[in-house]
């Protein structure tokens, strides 16, 4: 007996499994009721009751090695069927990683730069909380001017270490702000754009929100004139709304340009026919621009006599409205994925 419990011993050892069935064949032949274990276990009767005991461990070192087998075999034909599953086939395309975008008022912005570089403007910024002076004072607004009014502005309740004068600091209104900063810094010539977020104290609706961004836009030198300003915007309307693109300027006004204007496009929706983007007059206004103020080149210590310049300001929403026929400026501020989305992808 001894010699077959060794001879089953050396089996077990050596079995090796290459599927589920032929592991079932081998646990039933060792295992099972009728299996070879229990039989041997059943033979014990007919051993000598000195050698009993002995053999008894025997038998079961036989029966616990049969076991541990099984187990074995069992768990590393299941590891073996999951790395040889779909996760593992590295012939499969990967995972679908989503891109983000740019947000469209980013997209926007980056054109307007891009198409200002490359007849040598440059880019620079300023703060967004702005004091009297930078913000109206040499901007050339008068003392009661209605844009200084509480409705509109965002006052910031004064600092009387800041602000000997006594005036208080506000959210800026504009980017003109900057215009003032640049030009009390660097002699002429200057040309520079700067973009940015300005804040106005308005009820918010489809058409208004109390942020919004702009783009502000300063070239002082000797002998600069109105058919610059006019052939400078007229290229950025062609390269911002295309080939063919109308322009026309209104007069208007300013406290810090002289003479001043409003520039308007034809309007690309139905190219000038009417309709209710151009509410039926063919053009729409882009931006607010004019020759700057004798008065405030002189508050920024530059010599009128010998420079002139012009200026132009325009928001970012409305043209990123009028490009891509968005109706609703809250769209832009509430990062609702699915708006967000449409944008062209970031990469
Ligand atoms: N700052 C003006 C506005 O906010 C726009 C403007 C800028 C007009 C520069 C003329 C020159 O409406």
């Amino acid at each position: 007996m001894e010699e077959k419990v060794n001879k089953y011993l050396g089996e077990i050892k050596e079995f090796a499994a290459t599927g589920k069935e032929q592991l079932e064949e081998f646990r039933i032949k060792f295992l099972s009721k009728k299996g070879i274990v229990p039989s041997l276990f059943a033979e014990m009767k007919s051993v000598a009751p000195e050698k009993r005991k002995e053999m008894g461990q025997f038998l079961n070192e036989l029966k616990k090695t049969a076991q541990l087998k099984v187990e074995e075999l069992k768990s590393s034909l299941e590891a073996k069927t999951e790395s040889g599953s779909s996760n593992a086939d590295l012939s499969l395309p990967a995972d679908y990683i989503s891109l983000g975008s740019r947000h469209p008022l980013s997209i926007v912005r980056n054109k307007i730069i891009d198409i200002f570089s490359r007849i040598g403007y440059g880019v620079s910024e300023g703060p967004e909380i702005e004091d009297d002076w930078h913000n109206f004072t040499a901007l050339n607004f008068p003392e009661e001017h209605p844009a200084r009014d509480m409705q509109d502005t965002f006052f910031i309740d004064k600092n009387p270490d800041n602000l000997p004068d006594g005036s208080q600091v506000a959210l800026r209104t504009h980017t003109s702000s900057v215009q003032i900063r640049t030009m009390e810094n660097e002699q002429p010539p200057i040309r520079t754009i700067f973009p940015g977020r300005v804040f106005r104290n308005e009820a918010i609706s489809a058409r208004a929100h109390c942020i919004f961004h702009q783009v502000e836009g300063l070239y002082i030198d000797e002998n600069v004139s109105f058919a610059d300003l006019k052939q400078s915007l007229y290229y950025f309307a062609t390269e911002m709304f295309g080939e063919g693109t109308k322009t026309r300027f209104r007069p208007s006004y300013f406290p810090f340009t002289e003479p001043s204007a409003e520039m308007d496009i034809s309007c690309f929706i139905c190219d000038g026919k009417g309709c209710n983007v151009c509410k039926y007059t063919g053009w729409v206004e882009i931006l607010g621009c004019g020759m700057v103020d004798p008065n405030v080149l002189e508050n920024c210590n530059i010599d009128s006599k010998k420079y002139t310049g012009f200026a132009f300001g325009m928001g970012i929403e409305r043209i990123t409205m009028l490009k891509y026929q968005i109706n609703d400026i809250r769209n832009f501020f509430e990062n609702d994925i699915r708006f967000l989305k449409q944008f062209e992808s970031a990469v």
